[in-house]
């Protein structure tokens, strides 16, 4: 779409190879251009750059819509360009429709829901540690695969499937659009996936379990049970949620704190501090860093001329970023308080498994530090993700450390 009026127009696209060699020096630039910029690619879109405009059109689901429609192209709606996937539900209605499947996701990913996963959280990152402890060296993101393996066994999928959703889910949003890598999560692993998660969704129907699949087939809304279909909206989205975010974020905090070691020594010796520490890092990394919307109507958004049907990307690392609402923004102070970040998103649509992936981090980063707390990492032998678009990370982070004891015949799950 040509500007056509619209402005001002900025040189900047998240799925570039430039922006992925460095993302925060690219949003950097496009808040010098103003709060709200107009880029060429992709069909044209805004970029939402700076803490107000950001919070504002998070908050305001009339104007900036969720739902999934045929303005950008088809597919799922809230990443620029879309991608081919199934439509995620609740993550794609806007409200008022958008509250009643909500409340759905609510009772299964509040703190005292996620309070009972802990056992299984930690029984997972114990495994999983000691599985390279003795060895003295692993590639660390092997070890920050336990979300992956917690989302799936949670919502009662077969875990012996666990690499594939993982690598999947991962390669979709992290390899480049068309790579092969990407072309083989969308036209065969995800497509296989599907099927094996339906299959699982029709024996909870038939048989329930203890699981969020067979919480999720008993389910109703407006007086009536909720499909195998819709059934399978909401788990697709929990696993596109649970697999990748948590991971983006320990993977970029683990070579940064080895990078720091002044902090990793202070969060070893004070335990305490890991839970603010893991906010700042939240902030700081911005594991998705930024999602979509689309204008539902003609308005004038801080003085830019918005159409109808345009696309919006509202860069939640950039608003992380913003000096007007952080000080010192590029600093890490693990004890920063308040801490009003944006990694969650804002608004309704607000991360459902906030608690669930702070969790996570906080069993892996914890066991990490406190059962291999000297560890190096190669940093020349470092793989960022390909693209840097909508997580960031690290899918490789060769480390050493000294060996320690195998711990899991005390943890039973
Ligand atoms: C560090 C970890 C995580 C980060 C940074 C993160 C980030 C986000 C963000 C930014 C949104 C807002 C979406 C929007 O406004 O369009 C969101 C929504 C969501 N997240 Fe997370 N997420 C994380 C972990 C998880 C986990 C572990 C799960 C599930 C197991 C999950 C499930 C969801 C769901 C279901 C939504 C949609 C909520 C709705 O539409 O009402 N997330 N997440």
């Amino acid at each position: 779409m040509a500007a056509e009026g619209r402005h001002p127009i900025a040189d900047f696209d998240h799925n570039s190879e430039r922006h992925s060699a460095d993302p925060v020096g690219s949003y950097r630039a496009l808040r010098d251009v103003g709060p709200v910029a107009w880029s060429e690619h992709h069909g044209g879109y805004w970029i939402l750059s700076d803490y107000r405009s950001v919070f504002e059109a998070a908050r305001d689901d009339e104007t900036f819509s969720s739902a999934r429609t045929g303005d950008g192209g088809e597919g799922l709606s809230v990443v620029i360009p879309k991608t081919p996937m199934h439509f995620h539900i609740p993550i794609e209605i806007d409200p008022p429709e958008f509250r009643k499947w909500r409340k759905i996701l609510n009772p299964i990913t509040a703190p005292a829901a996620i309070e009972r996963l802990e056992r299984m959280v930690r029984y997972y990152v114990t495994w999983f540690i000691d599985d390279i402890i003795e060895r003295g060296e692993c590639d660390l993101a092997n070890v920050i695969g336990v979300p992956s393996i917690v989302t799936v066994d949670w919502l009662g999928l077969d875990v012996a499937d666990w690499k594939r959703y993982a690598s999947a889910h991962h390669a979709v949003l992290a390899a480049v659009r068309g790579s092969a890598e990407w072309e083989q999560a969308v036209t065969v692993d995800l497509p296989y996936l599907e099927g094996r998660t339906r299959e699982v969704i029709a024996a909870r129907r038939a048989e329930p379990a203890d699981d969020i699949i067979s919480y999720l087939v008993q389910c109703e809304v407006d007086g009536r049970t909720i499909t195998d279909d819709e059934v399978y909206s909401m788990v697709d989205l929990l696993l596109a949620g649970g697999v990748g975010t948590t991971a983006s974020l320990v993977s970029n905090t683990v070579v940064w704190l080895y990078q720091h070691q002044d902090v990793r020594r202070r969060l070893i010796d004070d335990p305490g501090l890991i839970d603010k520490a893991i906010e700042e890092f939240l902030r700081y990394f911005s594991p998705t860093q930024g999602l979509a919307r689309t204008v539902s109507q003609d308005t004038d958004f801080q003085g830019c001329p918005m159409k109808k049907g345009d696309r919006v990307l509202l860069a939640w690392a950039s608003a992380n970023r913003d000096p007007e609402q952080f000080d010192e923004p590029d600093q890490v102070d693990i004890e920063r308080w308040p801490n009003r970040h944006t990694a969650f998103g804002i608004g309704v649509h607000r991360c459902a498994g906030s608690h669930l992936g702070r969790a996570m981090a906080k069993e892996l980063l914890t066991q990490i530090l406190h059962r291999m707390g000297d560890y190096v990492v190669d940093l020349e032998a470092l793989e960022p993700y390909p693209h840097q678009g909508t997580n960031t990370g690290w899918q490789r982070i060769p480390a050493t450390f000294t060996p320690g004891p195998r711990l899991l015949e005390d943890t039973p799950r």
